[in-house]
């Protein structure tokens, strides 16, 4: 890591808004953004694609190899996930590349696989670093690390909003069934993330804790943000 540049870590579960505050801090900054899971995602999407089993490690790592995986960005510094010279950014998130990308994520190997490619994600820009193990795993000397803590019922109660929003039709059974389903598929995920041995989320032993129940997206960033400048830390990509 360019030993100057300066580092925000922003770790926390699935559905905790930890993608809409890391954007937006980062754009306040002025500093470039990593979706570390971005890269996850893009393995989980070539298991799929390639019908490779989950279960089968020297399939997965031979993915990695086999595939150009990349990071880029625009003059935004935005990064998104580039696989095999395309741009793929809805595709990475179906539930079923959710899922998957759980799955794979799990392995040391595929975590040390990756590792790289975030330590050295826009390596001279100020970053804001986004995932589940920024703090404690990729970037441990970071400047400034944030854990963003929601509780379950307003995961899911955003969720059902997006929902409507897209589907406006969406009847209320439907809802009900996709609100169960939900539930379990966060449980799930938050266990299968947050119990694995290699790098599990949580939150680093110096990371400031941020609960994003209560407070609106503009408060919590601002949170962030005015801490970041109280630190000394430096506004601007360079
Ligand atoms: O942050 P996300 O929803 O895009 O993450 C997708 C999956 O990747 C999630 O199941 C956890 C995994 N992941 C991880 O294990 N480590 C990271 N640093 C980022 C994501």
């Amino acid at each position: 890591m360019n030993a100057k540049r300066t580092v925000i870590t922003i770790d926390g579960h699935a559905g905790c808004g930890k993608t809409s505050i890391s954007k937006l801090l980062a754009e306040r900054m002025g500093y470039a953004y990593l979706s570390s899971g971005g890269l996850y995602r893009a393995l989980g999407y070539l298991a799929l694609k390639t019908e490779t089993s989950r279960t089968k490690l020297p399939a997965l790592l031979a993915l990695i190899t086999q595939h150009k995986i990349e990071l880029s960005a625009g003059e935004d510094l935005v990064g998104f996930i580039v696989i095999d010279n395309e741009r793929v950014d809805a595709g990475l998130h179906t539930p079923e590349v959710s899922e998957a990308t759980s799955q794979v994520a799990v392995y040391p190997e595929v975590r040390a696989a990756l590792k790289q490619a975030q330590r050295t994600a826009f390596a001279s820009h100020n970053l804001v670093a986004e995932g589940r193990d920024m703090g404690t795993v990729v970037f441990p000397d970071a400047d400034l690390k944030f854990f963003i803590s929601v509780s379950e019922e307003v995961r899911v109660e955003r969720r059902l909003k997006q929902l409507k929003e897209k589907q406006p039709g969406i009847s209320a059974s439907e809802l009900k069934s996709l609100e169960d389903k939900m539930k379990i598929e966060i449980r799930e995920r938050d266990v299968r993330d947050s119990s694995r041995e290699t790098a599990p989320t949580k939150a680093a032993d110096d990371a400031h804790i941020v609960d994003n129940s209560t407070q609106t997206l503009t408060q919590v960033v601002d949170f962030m943000y005015h801490l970041a400048l109280s630190r000394g830390l430096p506004r601007g990509k360079v």
